[in-house]
């Protein structure tokens, strides 16, 4: 089955890149991304490239070369579910929020309300693409709504679980370490993995897309996010460790990382992980775990998030210990507020939390970051829940010039690993801010021998400095 006609259900972190992509690489395929959120499409649409909604590196050219001619954003649902071969579904799936399995369990509203949409917009069988993360079994129930309500259609569901990371999105998505496809062990099943894979095949090798069972792919994902949070939880528990005997966590890292049976990638200790899936994906393997009676397995992976609560609070309370255990009044720089660098993403960033802790001790923070709104700063604490939005504006400003950010502060905190933070003119930031100037580093980027030359006292982490 050849396919001519592909519609993606949600514009956002995922669906957005991994469309421009596609409809980049397979030209004759027209691929229609559509979202409930008007705004959201505008942006896809706007002829500056600079207000996608999405910022990551590269991606401006890609959307600049394939809009119009076969990539197309729209907010007519219907109208692309019901012309397109092969529907993706790339909503969010965030953590529940409210009754049983609160704070642990996905939140499958959104992909409910996706499936109900395509059975009642489907007018011939199609391909239905499960993209967002979802809990193992997931699909069974897509199933199940699109066979009793879907007019006698026939449905294939598949898997194909997204690995790109924000900020590195197109590289990861140009030349993939692997692609997964999960689907049914039927003849249907296998034609439909076959669809999917021509499609991949386009640019990406062949032996590097896998096909599996539609469990194992699912639960591949979260097995992914859980060992790769699981080495950031790791090395961010040894940088405490290191701290507390004089080991410097980056000298460790790259012993240990030499171990070809380890590996060098994601040792990098810092204030603690962020984003979109992580937490959430661990979350939702503890809760499946639990529900399986699986006791064991859901503490052992329960204690990934522990420690990266630890380290985040951590963070905080060490900023306060150095300020003469009071923040009360004192005007303390947040560098950076997204997850990670070259993404406008927020979503359980770690600055956030930080962020938190220091206005309960009535800190004035004052943040910096080069790619995201002050708009999205507050949502954030908002969000929280902490206190009211009023104070949440009162304690925290957010200021579009770095140097003017860090006038007069007791301190600096590195939240996020922006590049150009390293570059900035460190002389003339120590003489603008409040003695002792003091710096901490939650990325380990800034160097800290120069820094501390100039007259800085700077914090790291998991090193004496
Ligand atoms: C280990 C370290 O590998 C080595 O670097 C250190 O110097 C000493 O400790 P060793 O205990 O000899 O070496 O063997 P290793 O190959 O690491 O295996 C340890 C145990 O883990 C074995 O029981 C092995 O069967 C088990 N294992 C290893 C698994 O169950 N699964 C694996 O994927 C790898
Ligand atoms: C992750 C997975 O990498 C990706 O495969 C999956 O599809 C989605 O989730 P993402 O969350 O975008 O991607 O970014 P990632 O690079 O994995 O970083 C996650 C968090 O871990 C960030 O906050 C990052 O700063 C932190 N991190 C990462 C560290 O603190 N140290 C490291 O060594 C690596
Ligand atoms: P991700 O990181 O998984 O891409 P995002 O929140 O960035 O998550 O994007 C998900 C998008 O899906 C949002 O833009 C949201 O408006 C959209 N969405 C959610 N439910 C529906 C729906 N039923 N129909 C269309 N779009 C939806």
């Amino acid at each position: 089955m050849k396919i001519s006609k592909i519609c993606c259900i949600g514009a956002g972190y995922v669906g957005g890149p991994t469309m421009a992509v596609i409809a980049q690489k397979c030209p004759e395929v027209k691929v229609t991304v559509v979202d409930i959120n008007q705004k959201r499409i505008d942006a896809w649409n706007d002829e500056d490239l600079d207000k996608l909604p999405v910022y990551e590196p590269g991606l401006d050219a890609v959307v600049a070369e394939a809009r119009g001619r076969n990539l197309f954003f729209s907010t007519d649902v219907n109208k692309a579910i019901k012309e397109a071969e092969m529907i993706f579904i790339s909503v969010n799936t965030p953590t529940k929020t409210y009754g049983e399995g609160r704070g642990m369990a996905a939140d499958l509203k959104w992909v409910e309300l996706c499936a109900r949409q395509i059975a009642a917009a489907s007018d011939e069988n199609k391909i239905v693409v499960e993209k967002s993360t979802l809990p193992v079994r997931t699909a069974q129930a897509v199933k199940d709504i699109l066979d009793n309500t879907g007019n006698g259609l026939k449905f294939q569901i598949l898997s194909n679980p997204e690995f790109l990371a924000e900020g590195t999105a197109v590289e990861d998505l140009l030349d993939p370490d692997r692609v997964l496809i999960g689907g049914d062990n039927s003849l249907e099943g296998q034609e439909a993995i076959e669809a999917l894979v021509e499609i991949y095949a386009k640019w990406v090798p062949r032996d590097r897309i896998l096909t599996t069972n539609v469990w194992s792919s699912e639960l591949s994902k979260l097995t992914a996010n859980a060992f790769l949070a699981q080495r950031v939880s790791s090395i961010n528990a040894i940088s405490e460790l290191c701290e507390a005997t004089g080991a410097d966590v980056s000298e460790v890292a790259r012993a240990i990382g030499a171990d070809s049976r380890i590996g060098s990638k994601f040792l990098k200790a810092s204030v603690g992980f962020g984003g979109s899936c992580f937490q959430k994906d661990i979350l939702n393997m503890v809760y499946i775990s639990r529900s399986y009676g699986l006791h064991e397995v859901a503490d052992y992976w329960e204690q990934v998030i522990k420690m990266n609560d630890h380290q985040k609070a951590r963070f905080a309370k060490n900023i306060i210990k150095s300020l003469y255990n009071t923040v009360n009044g004192k005007k303390i720089t947040f560098l950076g507020w997204a997850f990670k660098k070259d993404t406008n993403d927020t979503r359980e960033s770690a600055a956030i939390y930080v962020a938190d802790i220091l206005v309960s001790e009535q800190a004035e923070i004052c943040v910096y970051d080069p790619k995201v709104s002050a708009e999205k700063i507050y949502a954030d604490l908002d969000y929280l829940n902490t206190r009211s939005s009023e104070e949440n504006r009162k304690y925290v400003k957010v200021i579009n010039d770095p140097y003017e950010a860090v006038k007069d502060s007791h301190a600096v905190a590195i939240l996020t690993e922006w590049d150009e933070f390293v570059g900035y003119d460190w002389q003339k930031v120590y003489h603008s801010m409040l003695k002792p100037a003091q710096v901490f580093d939650g990325r380990n980027i800034l160097h800290h021998e120069e820094l501390k030359r100039m007259g800085f006292r700077v914090q790291a982490i998991g090193k004496d400095t």
